[in-house]
């Protein structure tokens, strides 16, 4: 058994005081009735809390996935203009949390926030060997010669050379594609694109492992992921089916916004 704020506070940024104030509004309920002080006990495995309508889960770690707007820096930091951290709802958010993996300012898509640095870390080591798929709009058309040179690991300049990667043009839309990675070098998808004399205008990740970024996950909106979406993102997707069954929704996506 723990107390009540002890528990909300390890797992949102609310402090001690304002769960005082949350409680005493009747914005707290435990096991669906308001509950007016802060200090009583709970049993973490079997009560439900609920704050401000939000339920609170009783895992040691939280996963927030992202539907990141352009615009965003993907930064915990304060001073770096707009950053994804807002778009987090408090009651979703823990003092511990950080984005896993970064999407450049003006790509948009799926953006794990988690305090979890462990599965952060096997999700984007090369080594775990856990994909991350992106659409791209491209500023001229997709060439089918790009399927052999990203397979073979492309040079990016600056002495860095791509894992072998696999890519394919969207369906209905030549110049749209998706491009699937094993690491995440600083600008990689737009600096593959470039040393094929391409462009990348547009860019959305759409999936973690075989966790794809949900249709209707509005851009700039957040949900809570269950274990078993977790355990999705360390699964291996199938890359040609994503490609098949996602292209209209991904490509209509990417053009509006
Ligand atoms: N590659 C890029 O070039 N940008 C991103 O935001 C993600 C991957």
């Amino acid at each position: 058994m723990i107390r009540l704020d002890r528990f909300i506070s390890e797992r949102t940024e609310y402090t001690r005081s304002r769960i005082k104030e949350l409680a005493a509004r009747g914005s707290i309920s435990l096991n669906g009735t308001p509950v007016r002080r802060s200090d009583v006990k709970i049993d973490p495995e079997s009560d439900t809390v609920e704050v401000c309508g939000a339920v609170i889960g009783s895992q040691r770690y939280r996963y927030i996935l992202l539907n990141k707007p352009a615009g965003y820096v993907s930064s915990t930091s304060e001073h770096d203009g707009k950053n994804v951290m807002e778009l987090v709802p408090p009651q979703m958010r823990t003092k511990a949390m950080f984005p896993a993996g970064r999407l450049d300012k003006d790509s948009l898509g799926a953006l794990l926030i988690t305090d979890d640095g462990e599965l952060s870390h096997r999700l984007l080591s090369p080594v775990s060997h856990i994909p991350k798929i992106y659409i791209v709009k491209l500023d001229r058309p997709f060439q089918n010669k790009y399927v052999d040179i990203f397979k073979k690991g492309i040079e990016i300049g600056g002495g860095e050379t791509c894992l072998p990667a696999r890519v394919r043009q969207a369906e209905n839309a030549d110049n749209m594609a998706f491009v699937e990675l094993y690491e995440g070098k600083f600008h990689q998808v737009k600096r593959m694109f470039s040393a094929v004399e391409n462009c990348v205008e547009k860019l959305m990740r759409i999936s973690y492992g075989n966790l794809i970024l949900p249709e209707t996950l509005g851009i700039g909106s957040c949900m809570e992921l269950l274990h078993k979406d977790v355990e999705k993102m360390l699964d291996e997707p199938d890359f040609d089916r994503i490609c098949t069954d996602f292209s209209d929704i991904f490509s209509a996506i990417l053009i509006n916004n």
